[in-house]
């Protein structure tokens, strides 16, 4: 499981930091940062998805779910 955040809308409500702060951290301006690069470590993913419904700019996302945890970063980004 992976998580996105949008700081566009992110207005610094520290809930998600308050459920999950596993998950994520809170910068100097009181705006929310994503641990671990956003991916959810196994046993958090109930606590992510709280922060998630939690957040009432809903800034926070799931990310594509077949990513999985597996980091198969076999995905190449050249185009001809
Ligand atoms: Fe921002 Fe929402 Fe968290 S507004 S600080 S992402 S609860």
């Amino acid at each position: 499981m992976r998580v996105l955040l949008d700081l566009e809308r992110c207005q610094g409500h520290n809930r998600c930091y308050a459920i999950a702060p596993e998950v994520f951290d809170v910068d100097d301006y009181g705006m929310a940062v994503l641990l671990h690069d956003g991916v959810v470590p196994d046993g958090l993913h109930d606590k992510a998805a709280l922060a998630i419904a939690n957040c009432p700019e809903f800034a926070i996302s799931i990310a594509d779910s077949s990513a999985d945890s597996s980091a198969d970063s076999s995905a190449g980004a050249a185009g001809e």
